[in-house]
């Protein structure tokens, strides 16, 4: 069966009709393996995506090996501190380079032939290549043949990476959203956030598709049921519908309430306007990070897609500066953890068993609220999109018509 007739092109454009006369993605979009494959290479790899945090990098010269969607990557933090995203794979003979994440020193080695490579990537050694004791070869060019580095950026302690290249400049993607945001934090705040050495990351494992993940987060509808505590002080109706753009989508809330412990509170952006105290921004921003931002702290969630029914959701909290991450802070910042972490586990059972539900032939993509589910169409329209132009690319239009 190829994959446009797993999928055929007229479910997928039904999804960009009117919300009133739109359906969801089909169920193939997350339960079939070949279609994660196809995910991969025409939709995550067309745009930016998240990879990890750069908190990942603890040090100067550490590097990390990663599985994204079953391409072995490596992510590295180069002598002169900027995060470098490289295929972890030898150009020799093709063998992963990098299994086990820490220093790597001056040197990448391959523990093949010992071929290694410098924190930028060049080939610097290739011994015996001419013959035993002859280290070079006539007509062999280490510069050709050093690791093929993958275009990345960094915003909001955010690993960001694009497979093909084909993406355009990571300042213009970014930019909306930067635009929108620095009204409430003042410009150039986002690469000065503080990131605390205890009580700011979570780490979930999902069975669900990364895309209910993020469809879920796009809207507020599920708030009353799926979020009882949470709906007590930041209820449905204090919600509204945000859609930035074509790959941004959420909602916001009027009634965000900072934590308190025994009186104490964690500093706020000092540029965060005076009426606007109680606003939080949950934004998700395509394909694969969930954000948020209130008025003493941002946070971000990476959705790593581990497999078509699986994903592994990564949290990681932002602080307004160095007092926030001081000891001091440390019951607070653990309040925020928490609530956080409840609000998180809460939805878990809603992906799951939306995932679940993928498997009834009875459900073919679902139908959308005109008002409260507006968010996660543009979503799941900028999918389709990508499924489109994928599929044509492959040349599979033509062979359904
Ligand atoms: S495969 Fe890496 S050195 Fe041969
Ligand atoms: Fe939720």
């Amino acid at each position: 069966m190829t994959l446009l007739e797993k999928v055929p092109l007229a479910a997928i454009r039904k999804v960009q009709n009117e919300i009133t006369e739109a359906s969801g993605l089909p169920n193939p979009a997350y339960n079939d393996p070949e279609f994660f494959n196809f995910e991969r290479d025409h939709l995550f790899a067309k745009t930016w995506a998240a990879l990890d945090y750069e908190s990942a990098l603890p040090e100067l010269g550490y590097a990390k090996p990663l599985d994204f969607m079953g391409l072995p990557i490596l992510m590295l933090r180069d002598k002169e501190n900027q995060i470098r995203v490289f295929h972890n794979v030898c150009s020799h003979r093709g063998m992963v380079l990098v299994t086990e994440e820490g220093p790597v020193k001056n040197l990448v080695r391959c523990p093949y032939h010992s071929w290694s490579y410098d924190l930028s990537g060049e080939l610097k050694s290739t011994p015996h290549i001419g013959g035993v004791g002859v280290n070079t070869a006539e007509g062999f060019n280490c510069e050709a043949n050093g690791l093929k580095e993958i275009s990345s950026d960094i915003w909001m302690g955010i690993v960001f990476f694009n497979l093909s290249g084909e993406a355009g400049s990571f300042a213009d993607f970014i930019a909306p959203l930067e635009r929108r945001w620095e009204e409430f934090v003042g410009p150039g705040v986002f690469d000065k956030l503080q990131v605390a050495p205890t009580h700011g990351t979570l780490e979930l494992n999902v069975k669900s598709n990364w895309k209910l993940a993020i469809e879920n987060y796009c809207e507020a509808y599920h708030l009353p049921w799926v979020h009882p505590g949470l709906n007590t002080y930041s209820p449905l109706d204090q919600h509204v519908n945000l859609h930035v753009n074509d790959y941004m989508s959420g909602q916001g809330s009027l009634n965000y309430q900072w934590m308190e412990v025994e009186g104490d509170s964690l500093p706020k952006f000092p540029s965060w306007p005076e009426d606007k105290q109680t606003v939080g921004e949950y934004i998700s921003l395509y394909p694969n990070v969930m954000l948020g931002l209130q008025v003493d702290h941002t946070f971000a969630l990476i959705v790593q897609p581990q497999a078509c029914n699986a994903s592994r959701e990564k949290l990681q909290l932002f602080y307004v500066d160095e007092e926030s991450v001081s000891e001091s802070k440390e019951e607070c910042r653990e309040a925020v953890l928490n609530a956080w972490e409840v609000v998180f586990k809460e939805d878990i059972f809603a992906i799951e068993r939306m995932q679940l539900g993928r498997s009834s032939p009875a459900f073919t993509g679902g139908v959308f609220s005109p008002v409260l589910d507006v968010p996660s169409h543009v979503f799941h329209k900028w999918v389709a999109s990508y499924y489109e132009k994928g599929l044509s690319e492959k040349g599979l239009s033509e062979s359904a018509s």
